[in-house]
């Protein structure tokens, strides 16, 4: 029997009720492999405001930094938005981020012929579409230095933040991008602004000068703004799209959308050292619906068999989950976010409990 401390932080909104779903699925696939899990819950994000005075206490982030691995569900809410930058339940996201080493998101966006109605976009210019937006997690204008709201003399305020990077952390970054192009259909688009921004001309550089060492990987490059355009334009040109931290950010919720709804997309940040890793579904603590047990549950299950392959090397368990949710939206059951006329709407709690149905048949 094989264990591993996995540290559990549902956080805010839909939370708790998404990862509680994905716990579920975890334990079964465990007893089906041999492997226990052994999960260690805290609070991080508003909850964590709400109970200690701070998103994320030191002891929840030891808790993590010793864990095998993260689940965590969403945090922040409209409770904490007034609250300064520095005590926001954003910031639990961005420590752990940091403090964890995770500089690499790597963001699937697959379409499931069952979901192509239920995107907004035409079917023909979906169908099949498999990306993976790999992006840069602790770099850029979100960590960049000097940053902040400073009062002028005359009155005014002068708001900055700095998009910086060093050549190391882009060559990290990049070597993930054609690592996992490579187990892929090895195509890589960098996407950056470097016909504006000298980080990203440098960026373009660098990944240019990493690609020389993956010869069988096709490069490319792809300003961020025509990026925008072709993911909604062509996006079965894309394989793996390798970029910085905040057009990661924007790029990965559009490709969301390509899949008919941002709950259906799981997230996996990982660092150098594997024992790090941190698995969380894309979107956030949706607090308009939280409570009302309707969340979709399927990017956080997909999250945890994320965690399975990449952490855990149970790749046939995580095989497992993804399949099972094939078949349970093969059935034609849906949450809301994703309901088509004529299919079966499901609960958050249903959702969860169908897809174990179809792991333990
Ligand atoms: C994401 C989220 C986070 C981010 C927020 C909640 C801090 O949007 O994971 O994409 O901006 O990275
Ligand atoms: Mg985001």
């Amino acid at each position: 029997m094989k264990r591993f401390n996995v540290a559990v932080l549902p956080g805010d909104g839909i939370g708790p009720e998404i990862v509680g779903e994905a716990l579920k699925v975890m334990k079964a696939v465990g007893k089906k492999f041999s492997a226990e899990f052994v999960a260690t819950e805290a609070l991080v994000g508003g909850a964590s405001i709400d109970a200690y005075g701070k998103p994320l206490t030191d002891e929840v982030l030891k808790i993590a930094l010793g864990a095998d691995a993260v689940l965590l569900g969403a945090v922040g809410g409209p409770k904490w938005e007034g609250l300064d930058y520095s005590i926001r339940p954003e910031r639990a996201l961005l420590a752990l981020r940091k403090e964890l080493g995770l500089f690499a998101n790597l963001r699937p966006a697959r379409i499931y012929d069952e979901l192509i109605d239920a995107s907004t976009l035409k079917p023909e210019v979906i169908k099949g579409v498999d990306l993976l937006v790999v992006r840069e997690l602790t770099g850029g204008l979100y960590f960049g230095t000097p940053k902040g709201v400073e009062t002028l003399p005359d009155g005014t305020e002068r708001g900055v933040n700095t998009m910086v990077y060093t050549t190391p952390e882009i060559e990290r970054i990049a070597k993930v991008g054609f690592e996992v192009a490579r187990k892929r259909r090895k195509k890589l688009c960098s996407v950056d602004k470097a016909n504006v921004l000298e980080t990203t001309e440098l960026w373009r550089k660098v990944v240019i000068k990493v690609g020389k060492d993956y010869p069988d990987v096709e490069l490319s490059h792809m300003y961020v703004d025509n990026c925008a355009m072709q993911l909604i334009r062509n996006p079965g040109q894309f394989d793996v799209i390798v970029t910085e931290n905040t057009f990661g950010d924007i790029l990965s919720d559009e490709a969301s959308m390509l899949t008919g709804s941002i709950g259906m997309l799981p997230s996996a940040s990982i660092g150098s050292d594997k024992r790090r890793a941190m698995y969380e579904p894309i979107h956030g603590s949706a607090p308009d619906i939280a409570g009302k047990g309707i969340a979709n549950p399927i990017a956080t299950i997909l999250s945890a068999a994320m965690m399975l392959k990449y952490s855990f090397d149970m790749n046939e368990a995580s095989d497992l989950i993804e399949r099972a949710v094939e078949k349970v939206l093969a059935r034609g059951l849906r949450t809301a976010d994703i309901m088509q006329p004529g299919k079966t709407k499901a609960s958050c709690s249903e959702m969860g409990a169908a897809v174990l149905k179809e792991l333990e048949g």
